[in-house]
């Protein structure tokens, strides 16, 4: 059997995560699961877990690790049998990103690569802040974005080191054009053995 690709996509809030996420389900038949959408459609279905997650999005912070690994291990098995999964937006924390390891174990995957879009904040808060102007998202303002970016200085930056020891972490320049940005992640892919 062809190995799994198993995809951490990492970054700061408008790093192009979702985005890039595109690309990677179109070139490699990757199935996606982004909790900020998997939220967002509970929001939008007006559901109890739409409630309580509305009232940390909107803050900008971030869910309780219990709720969030819960979710995505729902999601993860519910997903139909692939070449492999994305993961956008979790881990965000050194206990989610273990909680994930030891959640692909059991189940006989585990991360193939961390790719990490680095992008300066000046650059986030303008894409954001533009984005906002059409989105909706109830996070893209300008408040709420600088508490974004705040919690992931502090509770998901770390996560790189993290990442690095696992000798998973690929860096890749998120600024240019989002082909451009693609190429450089296919190539860190092409990498793998
Ligand atoms: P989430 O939905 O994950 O949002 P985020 O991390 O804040 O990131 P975004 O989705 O805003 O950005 P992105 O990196 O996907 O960039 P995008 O491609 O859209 O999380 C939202 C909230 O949910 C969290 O704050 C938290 O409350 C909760 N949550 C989610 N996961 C959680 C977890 N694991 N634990 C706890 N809480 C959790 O691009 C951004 C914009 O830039 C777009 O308009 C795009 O068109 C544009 N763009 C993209 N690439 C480029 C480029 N190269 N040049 C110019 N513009 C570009
Ligand atoms: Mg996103």
């Amino acid at each position: 059997m062809e190995k799994m690709l198993n995809v951490v996509i990492f970054g700061a809030p408008g790093s192009g995560k979702g985005t890039q996420s595109e690309n990677l389900i179109e070139k490699y038949g990757l199935a996606h699961i982004s909790t900020g959408e998997v939220l967002r459609a509970e929001i939008k279905a007006g559901s109890e877990l739409g409630k309580v997650a509305d009232s940390f999005i909107s803050k900008g912070q971030l869910l309780p690790d219990e709720l969030i690994i819960d979710i995505l291990a729902d999601t993860l098995d519910k997903i139909e049998k692939t070449k492999g999964v994305i993961f956008d937006g979790f881990p965000r924390t050194i206990p989610q990103a273990e909680a994930l390891k030891k959640m692909l174990a059991e189940r006989n995957m585990e991360i193939s690569i961390v790719i990490g879009l680095e992008v300066a904040e000046e650059e986030l808060i303008d894409r954001l802040l533009k984005r906002g102007q059409a989105s909706g998202r109830s996070d893209d303002n300008i408040d709420t974005i600088k508490s974004r970016l705040e919690v992931y200085n502090s509770q998901t930056n770390p996560l790189k080191e993290f990442y690095i020891k696992e000798k998973l972490y690929a860096a890749i320049k998120g600024e240019g054009t989002i082909d451009g940005i693609f190429a450089d992640i296919k190539k860190a892919i092409a990498l793998l053995d």
